[in-house]
């Protein structure tokens, strides 16, 4: 598929020149890599440097020679001379990765919620009110929403004015797949801005009932209350068969909000995959719980300036002699890092091993969060 000039564009206006690597073999570009420069939500409601690695590919005349090997070398190397203790992505096969030190971090929950089972198990009493709004206002309003977003949930990007207008606001027609316009909608309470969604709708009647697809792409409300109502507005529209929504977070209240959660038929998959660059510069940048300190052994061949044992104490991290408790290749602290993986459930697929009795539990009590990452973007 020849990409369109949109295509291009989606990526020029925010993919820095500089951070796209190309391999090349006797004159010929073979292969790419890009990252964008972004900012991830971590624990603690903080912000971490993160390359947020995209259009990654080898020409298929040259797959296995080790293409993408070296650019992942060259990437991850200027990653760490640029200082960001992170990198993300979004795998489009989930086999690729792990090689390079990447976890799944977050997982994402998809389903379609059928019209006829979109009662709430509650009685409902709305908050507050939802109002259309053009992409112009969509513009002002949206923003400072998602940034309560990221600042409730780990794994979460910064979003400049450029990528709100470039990939999110702007709606070329080649880009509807068949559906219709995307419309922006907020959510307010007392007057205060307190929710949005961005969503389209795939217009069908067949056999004379509507069929029609309401796409969510994104919603979210900045207290439980304002979610249901944006919830409900979405379920709520007329002449959709089915609400589409993906890349949920798995503890997203609208698994426990529906009457019928069986029936959107849900499936959970890998969303945001992390990698620590700079192991004791990411996990110092994440807040932790109270607890005794816990002592990470890292392996990591394909950047070894992170092996070696990593002591998580009074909020940071630092080299440290003293004995582990626990040992895992730097791929398994990939998916611990943002809370969405415990070590518990890393020991019992053997990605991690306990190295002192207590050992897991120590690592848990400091690393586990009270919500799910959420990445509700794919880049
Ligand atoms: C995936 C892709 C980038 C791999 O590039 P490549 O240059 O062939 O990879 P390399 O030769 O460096 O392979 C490195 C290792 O990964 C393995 N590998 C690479 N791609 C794989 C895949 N899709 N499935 C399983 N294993 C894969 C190779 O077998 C090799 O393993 P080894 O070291 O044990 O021999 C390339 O096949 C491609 O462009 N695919 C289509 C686009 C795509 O999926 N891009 C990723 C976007 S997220």
């Amino acid at each position: 598929m020849e990409p369109t000039d949109d295509d291009i564009d989606r990526f020029v206006t925010v993919l820095p020149f500089d951070r796209m690597h190309a391999a090349r073999d006797d004159g010929r570009t073979v292969g790419g890599a890009g990252a964008f420069s972004f900012d991830l939500s971590v624990p603690g409601g903080g912000d971490v440097g993160c390359a947020g690695v995209t259009v990654v590919g080898v020409y298929p005349t040259d797959r296995r020679r080790g293409v993408l090997t070296a650019l992942m070398r060259a990437q991850l190397d200027d990653v760490r001379a640029r200082g960001e203790p992170l990198a993300a992505l979004w795998a489009s096969e989930e086999t690729i990765y792990g090689r390079f030190g990447y976890g799944v971090a977050a997982w994402g929950v998809e389903g379609s919620v059928p019209h006829e089972y979109a009662a709430f198990v509650k009685r409902f009493d709305p908050v507050g009110s939802v109002r259309l709004v053009s992409a112009e206002e969509a513009a002002e309003l949206l923003p400072p929403l998602y940034d309560e977003l990221r600042r409730q949930r780990p794994g979460a990007f910064t979003r400049s004015p450029t990528w709100w207008e470039g990939r999110l606001l702007r709606d070329p027609p080649e880009r509807r797949q068949g559906a219709g316009p995307k419309r922006f909608v907020v959510h307010e309470t007392d007057g205060q801005p307190t929710g949005y969604a961005f969503y389209r709708h795939k217009f069908a009647y067949e056999a004379g009932v509507p069929a029609s697809e309401l796409i969510v792409l994104e919603a979210f409300g900045v207290t439980p209350a304002a979610d249901h109502d944006v919830w409900r507005y979405l379920l709520d529209i007329d002449w959709s068969a089915k609400v589409k929504l993906w890349m949920l977070p798995l503890d997203h209240p609208l698994v426990l909000l529906l009457g019928t959660p069986r029936r959107p038929a849900l499936r959970i998959g890998d969303t945001l995959w992390v990698r620590l660059v700079d192991v004791g510069a990411a996990l110092s940048a994440r807040a932790y719980r109270d607890g005794a300190p816990a002592v990470i052994e890292v392996r990591d061949p394909f950047c070894a300036w992170n092996e070696g044992r990593w002591k998580v104490a009074d909020g940071a991290a630092a080299r440290t002699d003293d004995e582990p408790d626990v040992r895992c290749d730097v791929d398994a602290l990939g998916s611990a890092y943002l809370g969405g993986v415990t070590f518990a459930q890393l020991a019992r697929a053997r990605r991690v091993e306990e190295a002192r009795e207590g050992g897991i539990v120590r690592a848990d009590d400091l690393f586990r969060t009270d919500v799910q990452p959420w990445c509700p973007e794919i880049f």
